[in-house]
């Protein structure tokens, strides 16, 4: 066999596996979550878009010219349950406004939306996904959801009450650039991140490290850090 064809065969025995995965996820998600009406149409309508498109494919294709210290060329989704325990962690209400930042489709954010009726704006930097999320948001009439087009690094987030950091979407230098950015954000907010704890970059001094929990991720359990602005 030539060496070329090793890496796409690999991938060919290895998709029944990804497949399989992605069933039994869509069909946990459907049973916990998609009791919610409104959760369940922007859903539906988000899986059916990416159907016969891989966001995955699609990420990796657009990120490909930024620099690799800057930007991880890698997708993945948080999964409901997950984001469910980082919910009651932060023990969210409809009177907080959640960032998602690099929202991906915006599953999360629709998500967060339906099941907890808070303000949820997703940041994404590939516009596909932006204005593919922005029309489910008008069919289904989900007004608490915000998507902007926009590179994290340039916005800034004082309206916030809680910002979730996907774990591996960002490389160490754009999380310590970013952790720099949140010394404007009011004291009481609540930042997530997974695998790595803010305080690493932004210093104690910034943020109170409140509570580390175990999430499931695509790559198995995972740490989570939930900390408090000062
Ligand atoms: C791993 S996905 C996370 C999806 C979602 N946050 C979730 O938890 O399900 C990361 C997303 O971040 C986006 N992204 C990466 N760097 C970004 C940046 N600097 N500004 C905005 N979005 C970014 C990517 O395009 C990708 O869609």
């Amino acid at each position: 066999m030539t060496p070329a064809l090793a890496p796409s065969l690999r991938a060919l025995f290895a998709y029944p596996g990804y497949l399989a995965r992605d069933v039994a996820e869509f069909l946990r998600t459907a049973v916990r979550y998609y009791r919610n009406r409104a959760f369940r149409r922007a859903d539906l309508r988000c899986l059916l878009a990416y159907l016969i498109r891989s966001p995955d494919a699609m990420c990796q294709r657009y990120l490909r010219p930024f620099p690799r210290d800057r930007v991880q060329k890698i997708y993945g989704e948080t999964f409901f349950s997950t984001l469910d325990a980082i919910a009651k962690a932060v023990q969210l209400t409809e009177n907080d406004v959640v960032y998602d930042l690099g929202c991906g489709r915006g599953r999360g954010v629709f998500w967060l939306n339906a099941m907890y009726r808070c303000k949820a704006i997703g940041v994404e930097i590939l516009p596909e996904f932006v204005i593919q999320a922005r029309i489910i948001k008008k069919r289904i009439g989900a007004d608490g959801v915000e998507f902007i087009y926009a590179n994290v690094m340039d916005l800034d987030y004082r309206d916030a009450t809680v910002i979730y950091l996907y774990g591996t979407a960002f490389t160490d230098n754009a999380i310590a650039e970013l952790a720099g950015r949140f010394s404007t954000l009011a004291p009481g907010t609540r930042v997530v991140t997974v695998s790595y704890p803010l305080t690493q970059y932004a210093g104690a001094a910034m943020f109170a490290l409140e509570q580390t929990m175990t999430g499931r991720y695509l790559w198995g359990n995972t740490e989570i850090y939930v900390h408090r602005k000062l």
